[in-house]
């Protein structure tokens, strides 16, 4: 009863889904690259997965792609992937090392790791000329609980600031010492918001996922972030489960030093504008959400556990990613039914239930960045 009173109070009455335009067509496409992807602060993966110096790897945001690499100091560092001689782009596979420059491909142009220009054949011919004022265009980045996150804004909203919420709200889950176990990359032809929103709700669980049901009852648990940027909170694991897993057994060690009740919770919470961070008593799964055009997204979701599991001789994830890949490809389906039926002619807006109060917080703090492209009234 707790858990449905709360659901209600943050639910507003009238809520109904967004208009046709916001999910079809590339006005509304072109302004979200503008208005979101290039000012909010972007998980590109893990801190981890660029060990050592030199190590790289490019992330395409709409038409922009960034170089995120490893200095040889040992910092992270992210630069546009664009030779400030005549635009063209400078690394070309999605991953690798880099020695001790990024060369252009076109005319040599040469830059060393933290951007500076550091060659350009015949350029000192040039009158005026000057290395200092050509340094690779630089794109903020931070770490935090060994995420790398990536801003594109040239004077971007502190990370602290707008992460304010979430620092140390997750520190017992000791997500930054956890490893990723597995990867899956997944495209599903649909808009990327409704793989948010139907995150952010599980009214559609006893339909969609009749295994995950009986493990997570869609009616346990209560959201304890229902507006802003962060949304979510947790449901209760159902005995005789000890994890969400296919054979409802842990997979792993538990992830950090759980207090009792987190040992039988499970956390789930969208960080605006496009990663999504499910957290278990034995491991994570956290996605990252690429819009590829109105219709078509690219999902990246990481399966992460603690260390010392990975190093047992009989470790084993896909007890853990086997139930996450079913019911993800059971969502991605919905998902393309929902597009489908979005795009046609038939389409209006239709009513929020209170059971949707996630989702219709997720919309209101999209249309708030849409509309004026800043921080969302409080
Ligand atoms: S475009 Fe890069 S060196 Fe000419
Ligand atoms: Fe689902």
């Amino acid at each position: 009863m707790a858990t449905f009173l709360r659901t209600v109070e943050s639910f507003v009455q009238g809520a109904r889904t967004m208009p046709q335009r916001y999910y079809v067509g590339d006005e509304v496409f072109t302004l979200e690259q503008d208005r979101i992807f290039a000012r909010s602060w972007l998980c590109v993966g893990r801190s981890a997965e660029l060990a050592e110096p030199g190590a790289y790897k490019l992330q395409a945001i709409g038409a922009d792609n960034v170089i995120i690499l490893r200095e040889k100091g040992g910092s992270l560092r992210a630069f546009h992937n664009v030779c400030r001689h005549r635009g063209t782009r400078l690394c070309e596979a999605a991953r690798g090392t880099l020695r001790e420059t990024i060369q252009c491909p076109y005319h040599a142009w040469t830059y060393a790791l933290d951007g500076r220009l550091i060659g350009a054949p015949h350029m000192q011919e040039v009158a005026g000329f000057d290395k200092k004022e050509y340094s690779l265009v630089g794109v903020a980045l931070e770490e935090w609980e060994g995420f790398i996150f990536i801003n594109m804004a040239s004077s971007p909203e502190p990370f602290d600031e707008v992460y304010a919420p979430l620092l140390g709200r997750f520190t017992r889950f000791n997500l930054a010492g956890l490893a990723v176990g597995r990867s899956i990359e997944y495209t599903v032809r649909s808009n990327w918001k409704l793989v948010l929103q139907n995150y952010n709700e599980c009214l559609h669980c006893p339909t969609i996922h009749p295994q995950l049901s009986r493990v997570l009852p869609y009616t346990s648990g209560a959201n304890d972030l229902t507006a802003g940027p962060f949304l979510g909170g947790f449901m209760e694991i159902a005995p005789p489960h000890a994890s969400a897993t296919m054979s409802g057994r842990s997979c792993g060690l538990p992830i950090g030093a759980l207090p009792q009740e987190d040992q039988r919770r499970a956390y789930y919470y969208s960080l605006f504008p496009s990663m999504m961070l499910s957290i278990h008593p034995d491991y994570v799964v956290y996605y990252m959400v690429w819009p590829q055009s109105p219709s078509e997204t690219k999902i990246i979701s990481e399966w992460m556990f603690h260390p010392e599991t990975m190093a047992q001789p009989d470790f084993d994830p896909s007890d853990a990613v086997e139930f996450w890949d079913v019911t993800n490809t059971q969502d991605w389906h919905i998902c393309e039914l929902s597009h489908a039926g979005i795009a046609s002619r038939a389409y209006v807006p239709g009513p929020y239930s209170p059971r949707e109060s996630v989702p219709a917080a997720w919309d209101r703090e999209y249309l708030a960045r849409m509309s004026d492209g800043m921080a969302p009234r409080a």
